[in-house]
This record gives C-alpha cells, sequence and structure tokens, in this order.
C-alpha cells in the first residue's frame, strides 16, 4: 500500500493548475446512461474515482472511452445491474439508479459504501423515486427498482438538503412524463454544472442555482459535449496548503465564485485572496488567527473542507470552533493530527482548535478522502518528517498531489 513522505517546513511558491470538479465528473458521466447517443465530457480528472466510474458504465453495456482529459461516452445499455464489488468502493455508483430507471423502468442497484464519515442512507433518493411511480424493494443489500410504465413527473420536497439525491431525481425527472418540482433541492455548483449538461442534451430545466428546480420530462436525450467545471473543493484545498506554509500560489483556473464561504473564512484567518482572470493567487501578510467555522449545504462552508480548514486551524493564533452539520463522523482526521501536536477537542458535532506554534512530523494514517489532504496540510507546516499511510483515499479524488505540490517547492514523496 502507498504511502507519502513530506519533510515540512518549506513555504509553497507557484502556480498549481486546479483540475476538473471529481463531483461535477462523476454525476456527468452516469448521463451517458440516459442516451445511446455520444456524450463527450471535457476537463476530466484523472482519479481512481473516475477509474471506478468508468469500470461501473462499462458493465452496463456503456462504451467509455478515455483520451487526455475527455471521456467519450456512448452505446446501449445491456446490463441494469450495478453490482456490489463496484458500488462498496464508491457511494456515487448510486447515481447510476435514477438513469436506468428513466430509462429502461427497472434497476438493481447495490446498497452503497464510501467514505467511513457516517451512516449515509439513500432514504430520500429511494422516497423521490417512489413519489414518482417507482416501485422499490430491498434484496440481499440491493435496491430492485421497477416503473414498468415508465416515472411520472411529481412535486418532491426534501425534508433537508441532499446533493446526491438532487443529483439522482433531476436526471430521473429529465425524462420522466410530465412536470417534476423538486424543493429545498442542493444548488451546489456541481448540481448547475449537471443541469447544463443534461440541458445541452435536450432536457429542459429551469431554476438553475437556486433551491427549486423545475423539469419538463421529454421522451429522450441526444449527446452533447460538455465542459466540466474546476474543483472548488481542490481549489480550497491547496489555497490552505499556501496559507498554512505561509507561501505564495498562484491557483490557475480556479473560480472564486464558487468559493465564497472558504474564501471569507480564509480572510478572516489572515489569508489574501488576490483575483485575476484565470484563477487567484493566495498568500498571508502575518500570521493566521483562528475563525469559527460551521459546515452547511452551499452557499455555506462545504463540509468537504472541513478538515482542510481544521489543519489550517491547529497552527493559527488563537482558538476556533468548527462544527460539522452534514456527516456525524467526520472528525477522524483529529486524533491524527492529534499525533502531530495539535490541540484538538471534540464536543458532540463540534471540535474547538487551539492553535498550537509548531506541528512536528509524526507517523499518520489517511481515513477518509479530505481527511487525507487535512494531514498532508499538516505535515507541509511541521517540523520534521511525516508519513501519510493508506493514501489510496487521497489517489481517489485529488489528481497528481506530490506533482503539484513538488512543483512548488514542497519535499514530498511516494512510497511504493
Ligand atoms: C456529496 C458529495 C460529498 C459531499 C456531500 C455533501 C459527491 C460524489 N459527493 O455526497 O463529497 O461531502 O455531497 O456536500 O458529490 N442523507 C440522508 N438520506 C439520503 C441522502 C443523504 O439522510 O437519502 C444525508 C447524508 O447522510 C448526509 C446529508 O444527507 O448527512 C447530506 O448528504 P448528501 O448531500 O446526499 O451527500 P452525498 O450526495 O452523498
Amino acid at each position: 500500500m502507498d504511502s507519502i513522505r513530506i519533510t515540512g517546513g518549506v513555504p509553497l511558491s507557484g502556480t498549481i493548475a486546479i483540475s476538473g470538479a471529481k463531483n461535477a465528473a462523476l454525476p456527468l458521466m452516469t448521463c451517458g446512461l440516459l442516451t445511446d447517443e455520444r456524450l463527450v465530457l471535457s476537463n476530466v480528472a484523472k482519479l481512481a474515482d473516475i477509474a471506478t466510474m468508468s469500470e461501473l458504465l462499462a458493465q452496463h453495456g456503456i462504451e467509455v472511452t478515455h483520451a487526455g482529459r475527455d471521456v467519450t461516452l456512448g452505446g446501449k445499455i445491456t446490463n441494469t445491474e450495478a453490482p456490489y464489488e463496484i458500488v462498496r468502493k464508491m457511494r456515487a455508483s448510486f447515481l447510476v439508479l435514477g438513469p436506468l430507471l428513466a430509462r429502461l423502468g427497472q434497476a438493481r442497484v447495490s446498497l452503497p459504501g464510501g467514505c467511513g464519515i457516517g451512516t449515509r442512507p439513500v432514504d430520500l433518493h429511494l422516497k423521490g423515486l417512489e413519489a414518482m411511480g417507482a416501485s422499490i424493494e430491498l434484496d440481499g443489500g440491493y435496491v430492485e427498482a421497477r416503473a414498468p410504465k415508465g416515472l411520472k413527473g411529481a412535486e418532491i420536497v426534501f425534508p433537508f438538503v441532499s446533493v446526491g439525491a438532487t443529483e439522482n431525481l433531476l436526471m430521473a425527472a429529465s425524462l420522466a412524463d410530465g412536470i417534476t418540482v423538486l424543493k429545498n433541492a442542493a444548488r451546489e455548483p456541481e448540481i448547475t454544472d449537471l443541469a447544463k449538461c443534461l440541458i445541452a442534451m435536450g432536457a429542459k430545466i429551469e431554476g438553475l442555482e437556486t433551491d427549486t428546480l423545475t423539469i419538463h420530462g421529454v421522451t429522450s436525450l441526444h449527446g452533447a459535449h460538455h465542459d466540466i467545471l474546476p474543483d472548488r473543493i481542490e481549489t480550497g484545498t491547496y489555497a490552505c496548503a499556501a496559507a498554512i506554509t505561509g507561501g505564495d500560489v498562484f491557483l490557475e483556473n480556479a473560480r472564486a465564485s464558487d468559493l465564497g464561504a472558504v474564501l471569507t473564512a480564509l480572510n478572516e484567518a489572515g489569508v489574501i485572496i488576490t483575483e485575476a482572470e484565470n484563477g487567484f493567487r493566495v498568500t498571508r501578510a502575518n500570521g493566521l488567527h483562528g475563525v469559527d467555522v460551521t459546515t452547511e449545504p452551499f452557499p455555506g462552508f462545504p463540509t468537504d473542507m472541513q478538515a482542510q480548514f481544521m489543519a489550517l486551524m491547529t497552527v493559527a493564533d488563537g482558538a476556533s470552533l468548527i462544527t460539522e452539520n452534514i456527516f456525524e463522523n467526520r472528525f477522524m482526521h483529529v486524533q491524527e493530527l492529534s499525533r502531530m501536536g495539535a490541540k484538538i477537542n471534540i464536543q458532540g458535532s463540534s471540535a474547538i482548535v487551539r492553535g498550537v506554534k509548531h506541528l512536528t512530523g509524526a507517523p499518520v494514517m489517511a481515513t477518509d478522502l479530505r481527511a487525507s489532504f487535512s494531514l498532508v496540510l499538516a505535515a507541509l507546516a511541521a517540523q520534521g518528517e511525516t508519513t501519510i499511510s493508506r493514501v489510496y483515499h487521497l489517489d481517489r479524488g485529488y489528481e497528481a498531489v506530490e506533482a503539484k505540490l513538488a512543483a512548488c517547492g514542497a519535499r514530498i514523496q511516494r512510497l511504493v
């Protein structure tokens, strides 16, 4: 199993090119199930999760061709079952359910696994599809969904915001009979990107960027070409890397407008963001200050940035209260950060971080995707050497981590 060794203490300096968003690419790839025609996606990052999605779609019968940063999908669905062996590796696999059901009136999809950050049920996905006329049964760890006469438009009010449920239902509703209204829908930039691609494929969707999406179902969708938006979580993560090392880094392709709450928090912490036409620069005038953040659905502070921001706060002046509102078990990085000298106390869904003068390198273990990078950040700032094991978590969602950081002067090495 690979690990990463980092010798800390180098202020990062240079340019980091931000890749296409993983969390947009995964649902966009499942759109390949909505038409037999060619769907071309550009700006697709080379990641383990993208490979997993390619494998899943291929076993459904879809031809998936990778050429540089383009992925082309096309062909007929030959199998409507998504097997446990693939779905357990990545929760986003569950997004094939809506498209398969809408297209062929049946699907058998394993219940998902994914990051160990909480129980993460899929009840909202299933209730929404039932409201659209599907019958759903659970059998041997699989969801068996049927809608032999097709899905029907419905009004669905989500009791709370779910990115995945919004995506599954948005895709299903595009091919349903009649009008679907999704209320209290997620409005993350990845949802808007998905809606834009569906519209390019012939879907009729109103209310983009709002919490109410209205979908006028159509009988078929066609091929399209869609350029995936830059990854806002990767952007925020590297902004934290520049900040924690006191460096000066230009984040190329980064879109500040997708990172409102993160940039506000960074600003309050003493980080300077200077916007340019094709990205923004991250520097720091003096030391870092403790800032409180609470994770919320977009446009609030993203849960996917919580671990990385916490790493930054471990070396800030003063205290920081970090509250996790989205997932119930997303503080697994705390123990590992503590092994490097961080002072963090957990109180229910909040963590109190008391900044220390410096962290010290240690052997640590990656526990989930974003938590892994919080350890990379801590290691970049720490005195001495840190070895992070189980970096396969990191490879799921961060492209070319060592190359991007080493190009900015980091002393980082992969041990295989
Ligand atoms: C997506 C992102 C993930 C991010 C999360 C929240 C992808 C591939 N993953 O995950 O990186 O951390 O959004 O921004 O885009 N819930 C239920 N029932 C459901 C669905 C969700 O109770 O049917 C709960 C979840 O357990 C969680 C909350 O709702 O507590 C939000 O989850 P959701 O927005 O659905 O996250 P994902 O789509 O899985």
